[in-house]
């Protein structure tokens, strides 16, 4: 038996979201985001993308010799695209003159391997400090300021430097023209990552003299402009201090935001913001690919300046939107425990979850699957990848699991029926409903195994059918209400996708599926299954 891998429904939606006419354009166009029903994508060649990425190590991209065996080792990890640094003092080692051999031999060496790039720009910021820049802005202190703390400067370049904003941007934008002259029509570099998670460490705010300036000085107008606007959606903190000095569209920031470390933070994220606005600006006028900001995260307790003070975190992301719109994607750098709440919060308000950097090993090949089913994900990459190239991976497998659904994965997150979830001791259920069932999902605990963890994604195939990928859960179905009709399962396959084939395997039934009563995906082996329920009873 051999299924197509897109049920009628699911063609005429994806053929409904393309406009007739445009899809010979949308194949030559460049990768952009598109709303496609519930979901953000990314639209590479006229078709979605997931992004099974993986970020390099912060030196390994530096080095064309070092590169070369590294590609095809993640290629067969199951990546599809590699998250690969860039710095400007690399391709702008005196001014005016650029070296792009690295650029170019980085996209050669990609294609090679069959993988996508996203490249991170490491310019005025990386972690909060300015290391990436050249000689030529770090020596040149006057032209180019830095940020001043207890009365001394500190090797971060001020976002209040006009010249060093305008020079960042006109390298950004050099690179942004010639990514498009090599790779305008090939598509293999995605998405662009402009900086990487700013803002001021050591102290709550810049005291240079232009930043005290402006800090006594009037908030823009432009911003409390803003907050009036999306008062409705503004971060519920942000709201709450704004309230509580009067809700005030004009006054110096501590007027309006008060006295505080948190004004400080606000201050800072208005000037990173209105910076980086620019320099994304400036690419984009010369090619543009979506961009997006990660974020160094830190939970509310932790006082700005002990974490990069300014960074979109959620508190203030609504400050970094009033500041411009070219940046596509406010994107987590998500390595706290905590891996559902922290997705919420980024995929909110118009904001599709883009996971920057994050956990691989056995936490992050449990994660992807949340972030995909549950969150609309766009893009999964674990930080430091190249060190796992050479070992085993669980990553690997869930990569090549996600691989083989992937189009399917898309079109059905876009149709907003895809669930997703991460299983452990403290939380070993989640009940959800999908076409008319209640799907609850435990820990697999049958013949007893006793599993520890499970994840996986369930897709609502059609009326009475379902995928699940995963490992370590097991499903039991009931329709509403519980007791009548009953609900059986006719039949359940392992399998898998091939060119988008559906290739079934054995027909699961007795021990393998509890006699009838539960659909299962014992632990420590990831699979695909397709189940057919039927009903029965009154
Ligand atoms: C987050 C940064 O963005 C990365 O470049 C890298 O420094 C990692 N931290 C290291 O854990």
């Amino acid at each position: 038996m051999r299924n197509r891998l897109y049920s009628l429904p699911i063609l005429l939606l994806l053929l409904a979201a393309l406009p007739l006419g445009t899809a010979q354009a949308q194949q030559t166009s460049a990768p952009h985001l598109a709303k496609r029903g519930a979901a953000t994508q990314l639209i590479v060649n006229g078709k979605p993308f997931l992004i099974l990425g993986g970020e390099l190590h912060n030196s390994s991209s530096s080095s064309l010799v070092y590169m070369k065996t590294i590609w095809p080792k993640l290629h067969a990890m199951g990546l599809n695209t590699v998250f690969t640094p860039l710095s400007w003092e690399q391709i702008e080692p005196t001014e005016g003159h650029f070296d792009f051999s690295l650029v170019d031999g980085l996209i050669q060496q990609a294609r090679e391997a069959h993988e996508h790039i996203v490249f991170l720009w490491l310019a005025s910021w990386k972690n909060g400090m300015s290391s990436y820049a050249p000689v030529w802005v770090k020596e040149n202190t006057k032209r180019f300021p830095r940020v001043m703390e207890f009365g001394r400067e500190v090797e971060i370049l001020s976002p209040l430097g006009k010249a060093t904003e305008e020079a960042d941007a006109h390298a950004f934008a050099t690179l942004m023209e010639h990514i498009k002259k090599v790779d305008g029509t090939e598509h293999t570099v995605l998405m662009m990552q402009v900086e990487n998670e700013v803002g001021v460490l050591g102290d709550s705010r810049d005291h240079s003299p232009a930043a005290d300036a402006a800090f006594h000085g009037e908030v823009p107008a432009k911003l409390t402009a803003y907050l009036k606007a999306h008062r409705a959606t503004l971060d519920d903190s942000l709201r709450e201090l704004w309230d509580a000095h009067g809700d005030r569209t004009s006054g110096t920031w501590t007027e309006v935001f008060g006295n505080s470390q948190r004004a400080d933070e606000i201050f800072m994220a208005w000037h990173y913001a209105r910076y980086i606005e620019a320099v994304t600006a400036a690419g984009k006028a010369a090619y543009d690919i979506p961009m997006y900001v990660n974020v160094w995260l830190e939970g509310e307790t932790t006082p700005p300046g002990q974490y990069p003070s300014g960074c979109p975190e959620p508190r203030v992301m609504d400050v970094w939107k009033a500041a411009g719109s070219h940046i596509d994607i406010y994107a987590p750098d998500l390595y706290a425990s905590d891996f559902i709440g922290w997705s919420r919060r980024y995929h909110r308000n118009g904001n599709p979850l883009f996971m920057a950097e994050t956990r691989g090993l056995a936490a992050g090949a449990a994660n992807v699957f949340y972030a995909f089913g549950q969150e609309a994900g766009i893009s999964f990459s674990p930080f430091g990848i190249d060190s796992e190239a050479s070992k085993t991976d669980p990553m690997a497998e869930s990569y090549h699991i996600l691989g083989q659904i992937e189009p399917l994965l898309l079109a059905h997150q876009s149709a907003g029926n895809v669930r997703g979830f991460v299983l452990d001791g403290g939380h070993s259920t989640v009940d959800f409903t999908m076409n008319g069932y209640t799907l609850h999902v435990s820990l697999d605990s049958l013949f007893g195994r006793q599993a520890k963890a499970g994840f996986g994604l369930i897709i609502a195939l059609g009326k009475n059918e379902f995928l699940g990928a995963g490992e370590g859960f097991m499903v039991r179905f009931t329709q509403r209400p519980e007791s009548n009709p009953q609900v059986g399962i006719a039949s359940v396959f392992t399998g898998k996708y091939e060119k988008g084939q559906w290739i079934p395997g054995r027909r699961l039934n007795g021990d393998e599926d509890d006699q009838g009563a539960h659909w299962q995906f014992p632990p420590n082996r990831e699979r695909i299954e397709r189940v057919t329920l039927y009903s029965y009873g009154k």
